[in-house]
């Protein structure tokens, strides 16, 4: 059977534009600010080559998979489980995935709106010139006076979740192309100044050292790696399937997972090269956590020519890419308000976007007044304050769990027929994905979980 539905949100006017979208969500903090910290915090080299492996075995086949599920069911992530579910004659209970779908958006969007903030606050900070000349002592001052500030953390958490929510209120598809069209190039422009930069500092190689040599790994480290892997291709919770459900019919979903996965991971490896040989030449710590880039980057700009200039656009920008990224994490609720609430959209962002405001105060708490505030889990984390558990429980476990299950359901839930006809590609790229989907992604995942909780030792 072809699937004839159609969605009431309307539709993007090409693939390129759902590629452009779809970028504009994976590309973000996370490939900018987390991924150089974790893989800092993580020893480099054996964690960027797992999170590389993560995303051609179990990231380009997921993004495949949830595309093509939001293309089928033409609604947002709960209604579209719900759809298939039925038509494939299967359990209701896959609606589940999209609520936790919706869930894992909201945790997600409350704390990378508090970092968002960071980013907005640093353009102000570079565009004011106080970076320029600065020494590794004055980063870490100004960084931490403005984590130990919670008001500021507050007001600029604030303005970056009423961004959001206006982009969201009028209909994420308006304006977004443009944006991207433009935004994306530029931001790749910068990064590669930053590297040069980087190139000039005497340390360049050893930051590549660091990236790419294999050293060592614990358990919990593949973990975060794969986790990574979902969160930089905004995997697992629904957020590309709504994207997936605007897309035209005969519009190549393999192709388009490709250029996204390359695309993406492209900018995260230039972040890397661009951060990690600063690390290196003024003695800080690849180590250094959540403000590797905020204590890295500044220093780059405050020494090169023009730097006031490209680092204030840089952060401008940084700041485009998160906006285009957040969006992507409540639209999955937004889709589903106005679809079975009747709500307008307007509302329905206004609503979503004060909750997901209200959940971020504990994360601007954490990095002062409650920082002290850690606590632990047999196996899986040990003192990690609110913030940190937030960053865990959704980026490590319940976006792979969400992509466990879309898996299972793309590959042994739906049947053969309707994922060739919605796949629609030749038989051999159809084979690789299924037996991607049926055994690979799903016996990796279990794998890492089973090898986190100490029931397996790899
Ligand atoms: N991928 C984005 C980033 O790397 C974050 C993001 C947007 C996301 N939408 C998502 C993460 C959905 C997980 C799920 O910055």
């Amino acid at each position: 059977m072809t699937s004839t539905r159609k969605s009431i949100h309307g539709q993007w006017s090409s693939r390129l534009v759902f590629i452009l979208a779809a970028t504009g969500s994976a590309v973000g903090l996370g490939n900018i600010w987390k991924f150089p910290y974790i893989a800092g915090e993580n020893g480099g080299g054996t964690f960027v080559l797992v999170y590389l492996l993560c995303i051609a075995l179990i990231g380009i086949p997921i993004m495949m998979a949830e595309t093509m599920i939001g293309r089928r069911g033409r609604q947002s992530p709960i209604n579209t489980m719900d759809a298939l579910s039925k038509e494939e004659g299967r359990s209701h209970g896959w609606v589940m995935l999209g609520w936790m779908g919706v869930v894992a958006g909201f945790l997600i969007l409350s704390y990378y709106s508090v970092i968002a903030g960071w980013a907005l606050s640093y353009i102000f900070r570079t565009a004011s010139g106080a970076f320029i000349g600065v020494t590794t002592d004055g980063v870490n001052h100004i960084f931490s006076e403005l984590v130990t500030d919670p008001e500021r953390l507050l007001a600029w958490h604030t303005i970056f979740m009423v961004m959001t929510m206006i982009v969201v209120a009028r209909g994420v598809k308006h304006g977004l192309e443009k944006a991207v069209r433009f935004l994306m190039p530029t931001l790749l422009a910068l990064l590669l100044m930053t590297v040069a930069y980087s190139m000039t500092t005497g340390h360049f190689m050893e930051g590549v050292r660091f990236l790419f040599t294999p050293g060592k790994i614990s358990g919990q480290g593949v973990l975060i790696a794969m986790g990574h892997a979902f969160f930089t291709l905004s995997l697992g919770m629904g957020a590309i399937m709504v994207y997936g459900s605007y897309l035209p019919r005969h519009t190549s979903i393999t192709q388009a997972s490709v250029i996204i996965a390359i695309a993406d991971t492209g900018v995260a490896l230039l972040a890397g090269l661009a951060i990690f040989p600063i690390v290196f030449a003024n003695g800080l710590e690849p180590g250094a956590g959540p403000g590797l880039i905020f204590k890295t980057l500044p220093i780059a700009f405050g020494h090169m020519e023009a730097g006031t200039m490209i680092g204030t656009a840089f952060f401008i920008l940084l700041v485009f890419a998160a906006w285009t990224s957040a969006i992507s994490l409540i639209e999955p609720a937004v889709a589903w308000l106005v679809e079975n609430q009747g709500m307008n959209r307007i509302y329905a962002a206004v609503w979503i976007g004060i909750f997901t405001w209200f959940l971020g105060i504990g994360s601007v708490l954490s990095f002062n007044i409650w920082s002290e505030y850690t606590w632990s889990v047999p196996f899986l984390f040990e003192n990690k304050n609110f913030f940190d558990t937030l960053d865990f429980v959704t980026a490590n476990l319940m976006l792979p769990l969400g992509g466990l299950f879309i898996a299972i359901f793309a590959a042994w839930v739906m049947h053969e027929n309707s994922t060739r006809d919605e796949l629609d590609t030749y038989n051999i790229i159809y084979r690789i994905w299924h037996f991607l989907v049926k055994y690979i992604t799903p016996i990796a995942v279990i794998i890492v979980f089973l090898n986190v909780i100490g029931v397996i030792s790899l």
